[in-house]
């Protein structure tokens, strides 16, 4: 049996954030961040509202939109930096939310590029023949770990879930996989663990994300770059025939820069930057679902998507679209 992509649901928080409200705290205004960013606005959970709440109500999407029953959904990936609690982890919480009671359960930390791995993973565990049904979150509520006095970073960033279901099948829709690691990069994007000692026990007291942005936005390009045509040749379908490119949304300069170095055209690409922000995980399922609502993305095109973030870490998927 062969792993394929059979339904997506997202959700996003109601509140809308908006460039103007960084101008009361912090010394910025929404000209710099739309020239730099592409971000016009993002959204924030609400105080009691967490990741996995986002996720259930992803899920909740994927349902009501695909028409699809999830009983028999035997494994649950959920893939976040910024999960409610490390333990339990969000994959249990949403395995017992939804009534999964046959359902193995892992959360996995790649940052931007955790939605890819997810897909990976559960592509994996279809082709072992060990599970058959398996549901791949991207989730985040980054706005509750963003360092507000910081202005390169805290307007970059908003919160959201995607979540795709993967099920087997006589023949699949995933037609190629890269992943890959570049760990001495990881003092350029981190979460802070500053920490305190509290009768002679280390404590951590704060975790805050940190980023150098300029080194992470060169190694986006030279990295995505070689990724996009390692993909084309693994999948044997050309960039050109390529229908949308989704890198991940961390910045619209990067997108535009990726398009102009590699060729490939920007109106094909899909992004979720300008309205939802850097949602990290989320934002390519956040950029795909965008793109089918506007009717751009059909039964059978071929995406090609990359996630690339903290780590460092990037992950690539190819899939020849089969959802509605
Ligand atoms: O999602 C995971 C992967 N992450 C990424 O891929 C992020 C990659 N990096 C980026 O997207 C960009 O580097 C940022 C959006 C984070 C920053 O944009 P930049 O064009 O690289 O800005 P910069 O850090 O080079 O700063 C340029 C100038 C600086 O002023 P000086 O030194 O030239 O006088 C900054 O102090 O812009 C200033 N600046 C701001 N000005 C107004 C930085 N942040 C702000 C701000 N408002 N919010």
């Amino acid at each position: 049996m062969q792993a394929k992509i059979t339904a997506l649901g997202t959700y996003v928080p109601d509140r809308v954030v908006d460039n103007h409200f960084f101008e009361t705290f912090i010394d910025t205004n929404d000209e710099w961040i739309v020239s730099r960013t592409g971000i016009q606005t993002r959204r924030y959970s609400a105080e009691h509202e967490y990741t996995s709440h986002l996720c259930i109500g992803a899920a909740k999407n994927l349902v009501e939109e695909n028409l699809v029953m999830l009983d028999d959904v035997d494994f649950v990936i959920v893939a976040t930096v910024t999960p409610d609690q490390t333990m339990p982890s969000m994959a249990s919480q949403v395995q017992d939310k939804l009534g999964l009671t046959n359902a193995g359960a892992i959360d996995i930390s790649a940052a931007c590029a955790g939605f890819a791995y997810g897909i990976i993973l559960a592509n994996g565990l279809i082709a072992a023949g060990t599970h058959r049904k398996v549901l791949v979150f991207g989730a985040e509520t980054l706005t509750k770990f963003t360092n507000f006095e910081d202005r390169t970073s805290c307007i970059l960033f908003g919160d959201g879930a995607g979540v795709v279901l993967i099920e087997a099948a006589p023949e699949g829709n995933i037609l190629a996989v890269s992943a890959g690691s570049q760990g001495d990069g990881g003092k350029d994007l981190y979460m802070s663990n500053q920490r305190k000692q509290i009768n002679g026990v280390d404590i951590i007291t704060d975790n805050k994300i940190h980023q150098n942005g300029r080194a992470v936005f060169k190694w986006a390009i030279n990295t995505v770059t070689e990724q996009m045509s390692v993909l084309a040749k693994r999948s044997g379908i050309a960039l050109e025939d390529m229908d949308w490119f989704i890198p991940h949304s961390a910045n619209m300069r990067i997108i535009e820069t990726l398009c102009s170095q590699t060729g490939f055209p920007l109106e094909k690409t899909l992004e979720s930057i300008s309205i939802y922000g850097n949602t990290s995980s989320a934002s390519i399922p956040l950029a795909l679902h965008r793109g089918i609502r506007e009717g751009k993305v059909k039964k059978g095109d071929r995406l090609l998507m990359i996630g690339f973030g903290g780590g460092l870490v990037y992950a690539g998927v190819v899939l020849e679209w089969g959802g509605k």
